[in-house]
């Protein structure tokens, strides 16, 4: 490892999840599983991933792990918030995501992560009906609340470091309003004025994280950071944060294959994306409100790689829809469909169809283990605001839009700006350029 100024791993990471559902159990318990030697963190780019460090006769391929110090699996400890108040073994039995004999062998440490009382309003989330929940009589309470909480478990728990993971459900659509989600001081006076209208339970904890110094990410496709006035807090409490939306399934394989279509300069006429899937996320998903947030997040991946203003005859006009379907009998277990009519050589029409049965669960563990250690990371180096090195990640990247920064969705470059980072912190040479 080169000399850095990265301060190195040291001690307890603790990982507090929004969210004991589907995703974040089966995060849980493979970690707790791969740490005894029963699972294998497959999928996972910091157990698996090597980049290139240095040039020809010094070129070598490490781990991240070899290049900057990350925590290990055997320094994190869970905790959690959830609408339920199922531990984390009932959850992960509830969400059938996993079978009996990968759970079983870490029983005893699942139970033991016991969800704390969640900051929730139910107009984000209809479908959910748990009674778990914080008696707050406004949001700027909800923030407090949820900061003693944080509070409370880095010193129960003996933790060194925190980093607050969004693993919950979607809430409803909120659309950025300048007046309140552009300044600290309007969105702190919302809080106060318990504007529930402009202030989801996500921005609370998300602003109660940044308060007390923990990293957070965003998981789901809430625009709770992606808001100016959270980029000020994380600027103020020199934090970084990270959204939105991990990047798992249909997404993944959208901003890994749109690049073939634009590598190989052949035309769009139209993506058609639709799936089925029958958990709880599904549920909530079904909800209209809920399905906007979604749908926004998915939408925006093609734009930025496939772009009209670069490639007029290529890429004017083309038609892009994304459906979710809530169908109960399939569980976790997503089935995804793509349709893609693609224009070739004298504009004579094509189609290309991908069917990909997916396990959105098993998808998105790693993308938390990953977010989070090297969210971790970035704050141990001093990294705060905006990582757009987590892009890679994450659905709908977060980008300055005020300045009208383009997010970068396109899956290869995505990659590069994570192994350059990587390089960075690790007191090596990045490339230069990204193409
Ligand atoms: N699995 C994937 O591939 C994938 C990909 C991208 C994003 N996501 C997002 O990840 C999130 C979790 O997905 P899941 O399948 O685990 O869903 P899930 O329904 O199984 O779990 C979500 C949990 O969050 C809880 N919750 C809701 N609001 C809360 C609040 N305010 N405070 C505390 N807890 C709250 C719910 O009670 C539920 O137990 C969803 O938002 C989903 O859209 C999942």
């Amino acid at each position: 490892m080169e000399k850095t100024d990265v301060m190195p791993a040291k001690g307890k990471l603790g990982i507090m999840v929004v969210g004991c559902g589907a995703v974040a159990t089966t995060f849980m318990t493979g970690v707790l599983m791969t740490r005894k030697g029963l699972g294998k963190a497959i999928g996972s780019m910091t157990q698996y991933d090597k980049i290139r460090v240095g040039r020809g006769e010094n070129k070598q391929y490490l781990h991240y792990g070899e290049i900057v110090s990350l925590a290990s699996l055997d320094d994190i400890v869970f905790g959690c918030w959830d609408v339920y108040p199922q531990n984390a073994y009932q959850a992960a039995v509830y969400a059938q995501v996993l079978k009996p004999q990968d759970i079983e062998p870490v029983r005893d440490e699942l139970e033991q992560i016991v969800p704390m009382k969640a900051a929730f309003d139910k107009n984000y989330a209809k479908r959910l009906d748990g009674d778990n929940l914080k008696a707050c009589k406004n949001r700027w309470e909800m923030v407090e609340m949820l900061r003693e909480d944080i509070r409370r478990f880095k010193a129960e728990k003996g933790c060194d470091r925190i980093v607050v993971l969004w693993a919950a459900s979607t809430e409803i659509y909120v659309p950025i309003n300048e007046e309140v989600h552009y300044e600290l001081s309007t969105l702190e006076a919302a809080m106060k004025a318990d504007d529930r209208q402009h202030v989801a339970p996500s921005m609370c904890y998300a602003y109660a994280a940044l308060k007390e110094g923990a990293p957070f990410i965003m998981g789901a496709p809430n625009t709770t950071v992606d808001i100016p006035a959270m980029w000020q807090l994380a600027e103020e409490t020199h934090m970084p944060i990270a959204g939105k939306d991990f990047k798992t399934g249909q997404t993944l394989v959208k901003s890994g294959f749109a690049p073939i279509i634009g590598t190989r300069c052949l035309g769009l006429d139209g993506w058609f994306s639709t799936n089925i899937l029958g958990n709880r996320d599904g549920l909530v998903l079904d909800e209209p409100e809920n399905f906007r947030t979604k749908e926004v997040s998915k939408l925006s991946t093609l734009e930025t790689i496939l772009k009209a203003d670069e490639q007029p005859d290529l890429y004017t006009d083309y038609y892009h829809k994304v459906r979710i379907n809530y169908y109960p009998p399939r569980n976790d277990n997503k089935e995804s469909w793509d349709n893609i009519d693609i224009v070739g050589w004298m504009g004579y029409p094509m189609q290309i169809k991908i069917n990909f049965l997916c396990r959105d669960s098993i998808l998105a563990a790693p993308v938390c283990l990953d977010l989070c250690l090297l969210i971790d990371l970035a704050a141990r180096a001093g990294r705060y605001g905006t990582q757009r090195f987590l892009s890679f990640f994450l659905k709908s990247p977060m980008h300055d839009y005020t300045q009208g920064e383009e997010a970068v969705n396109h899956l290869y470059r995505q990659h590069t700006m994570l192994k350059n980072a990587i390089r960075e912190m690790g007191g090596y040479e990045a490339d230069e350029e990204i193409d």
